[in-house]
């Protein structure tokens, strides 16, 4: 089995491709992955050596290479999750996120088309999975879950972007029998995520003593899934998914960003002894625009139907999270680029 996987230097990508290796003993990884800001090759040093493994820098837009990877390697699966995936820069910077999550999807799907359908029928055994956000379903008031029938209402541009093209891989399913699913996942913590997210920021931050930017009351409520955990999740969809179907994945860690923001500075106290760091930090900051206020996934369909339970709790990933950025900082050091400070300032210069 070949599988492609796009997006496979950023944070979740790079978490899943040596889960899968290793769960999958005759399997092979073709990574693509146009190592943006957020995609990093050292994010993949554990597999780079691996000969079940082959990386292609490229992007999910350019049309002639999509098919030569399939052609070449002969891709019998795909697992998008290359993208423009931070909604802050979304808000500065749509045009990018219709680019690469909309064309760069529509582009991967026309080559699994022509490269598994022969006039007549589909490959059997091929499959795409797209793996998406509970965003795509807008926001919650304080009762209630997302569940796959819950109507999409995208309300930033980056989950706009992400919603167009799950309706695009629906439309190549129902259209032209494309084997496919959709997965939609609530937020992701663990290591190599870039420190824009939440999470890293606010380790980031706490580490140098600057202000932990919350936006607004900070009472918005995000679900929270460990990384390893979603990987298994996609992995369980990939092997077992019923054709054609959306899978929703979440962790059941429902926790206000102010909380979050609280623990993290208790870790980090804790571990490193450092007693400047403290609430002192924490800096309620103008509001992100269109900010959803609570997400909450139900994920019962792929734990009844798969079998898949998250196995580490939200303490647990917390402080592997917290003890993975803090013996990396190096990694940390590396990633803050020119780039990064440039959109850092954009982000949070005028929010004050
Ligand atoms: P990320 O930003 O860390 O990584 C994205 C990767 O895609 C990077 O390696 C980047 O170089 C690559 N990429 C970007 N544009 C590309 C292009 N045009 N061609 C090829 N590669 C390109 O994002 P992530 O957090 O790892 O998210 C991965 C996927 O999972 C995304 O589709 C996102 O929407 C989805 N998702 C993320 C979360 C989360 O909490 N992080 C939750 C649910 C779903
Ligand atoms: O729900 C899944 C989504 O989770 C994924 O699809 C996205 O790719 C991923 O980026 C994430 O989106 P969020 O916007 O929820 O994640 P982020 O880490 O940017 O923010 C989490 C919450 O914390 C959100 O309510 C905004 C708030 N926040 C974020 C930052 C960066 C702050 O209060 N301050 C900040 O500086």
């Amino acid at each position: 089995m070949s599988i492609l996987v796009t997006g496979c230097a950023g944070f979740i990508g790079s978490n899943f491709v040596p889960f899968f290796l290793q769960q999958h003993p005759d399997g092979k990884i073709i990574g693509l992955d146009k190592l943006t800001y957020s995609g990093n090759l050292e994010n993949l040093k554990g597999v780079l050596e691996n000969p079940r493994f082959v990386f292609v820098k490229g992007d999910v837009c350019d049309s002639v290479l999509v098919e030569e990877v399939f052609h070449q390697h002969g891709i019998d699966g795909v697992i998008h999750f290359a993208a423009e995936s931070h909604v802050d820069r979304s808000i500065h910077d749509p045009q990018v996120f219709l680019r690469t999550n909309i064309l760069g999807t529509q582009t991967l799907l026309e080559a699994a088309k022509s490269s598994w359908h022969n006039g007549k029928q589909w490959r059997p055994g091929v499959k795409f999975l797209q793996v998406s956000t509970d965003e795509v379903y807008g926001s919650l008031g304080k009762e209630g879950y997302f569940t796959e029938e819950t109507p999409l209402d995208p309300h930033s541009p980056y989950s706009a972007s992400k919603a167009s093209a799950d309706l695009f891989v629906k439309a190549y399913h129902d259209t032209f029998g494309l084997p496919m699913n959709i997965t939609r996942c609530s937020n992701n913590f663990g290591p190599y995520q870039f420190p824009e997210k939440l999470i890293p920021l606010m380790i980031r931050n706490a580490l140098c003593h600057e202000p932990l930017p919350v936006y607004g009351d900070g009472k918005q409520v995000r679900d929270w899934i460990f990384v390893a955990d979603h990987c298994q999740a996609i992995d369980s969809v990939f092997e077992k998914g019923r054709l054609g179907e959306v899978y929703n994945i979440g962790g059941s860690n429902e926790r206000e960003n102010l909380g979050i923001v609280k623990v993290l500075l208790e870790l980090v106290r804790q571990k490193t002894g450092d007693r400047k760091v403290g609430s002192h930090l924490i800096r309620h900051v103008q509001d992100r625009l269109g900010h959803d206020r609570r997400y909450a996934i139900d994920s019962s369909k792929i734990r009844e139907e798969l079998g898949w339970v998250p196995s580490t709790s939200f303490e647990e990933g917390m402080e592997k999270t917290v003890e993975w950025y803090l013996a990396n900082s190096e990694w940390m050091q590396k990633v803050i680029s020119g780039e990064y400070v440039r959109f850092y300032e954009l982000n949070y210069g005028g929010k004050g």
